[in-house]
C-alpha cells in the first residue's frame, strides 16, 4: 500500500455524505469523504482543537462541521470556513479505480 496510491476502501463502502478515517503510518490521520458521488480527502484532525473530523457531519455543500465547537471547513480545498476554525486543513487527491478508492498522501496541500 504505497503512499501515492494508498488504499482507502471500496467505492460502495461509502454512501453520499459519509466519510471514513484512515490512519496511515508515519503521518496524522486523514478522512475521506463521499459527497455527490465524488470523493475528497483532508487531514482528520481539526486545526482548532484535537477533534476527529470523521465524527462530525458533512453536507451536500462540501462542508464538514467539527464535532467539538461547530467550526467548519470546505472538504474540496481544506479551507477554514466558519469560526472558530481559522487555519486550513491539508487536502489530498483521491482517485477511484476499478471500484476502489485511493488517496495520494504525498500530494497533500493547504490552500495558500
Ligand atoms: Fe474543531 Fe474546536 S476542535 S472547532
Amino acid at each position: 500500500n504505497d503512499r501515492k496510491h494508498f488504499y482507502v476502501c471500496k467505492e460502495d463502502d461509502l454512501a453520499d455524505n459519509e466519510m471514513v478515517r484512515i490512519d496511515p503510518p508515519d503521518q496524522p490521520p486523514v478522512v475521506v469523504y463521499r459527497v455527490g458521488g465524488n470523493f475528497f480527502a483532508t487531514d482528520n484532525t481539526c486545526t482548532h482543537g484535537e477533534a476527529s473530523l470523521a465524527e462530525g457531519e458533512v453536507d451536500d455543500d462540501f462542508i464538514i462541521e467539527c464535532p467539538f465547537h461547530g467550526g467548519t471547513f470546505d472538504i474540496r480545498t481544506g479551507e477554514a470556513v466558519d469560526f472558530p476554525c481559522v487555519l486550513p486543513l491539508k487536502s489530498y487527491p483521491v482517485t477511484v479505480e476499478g471500484g476502489c478508492v485511493y488517496v495520494n498522501l504525498d500530494e497533500g496541500k493547504a490552500p495558500a
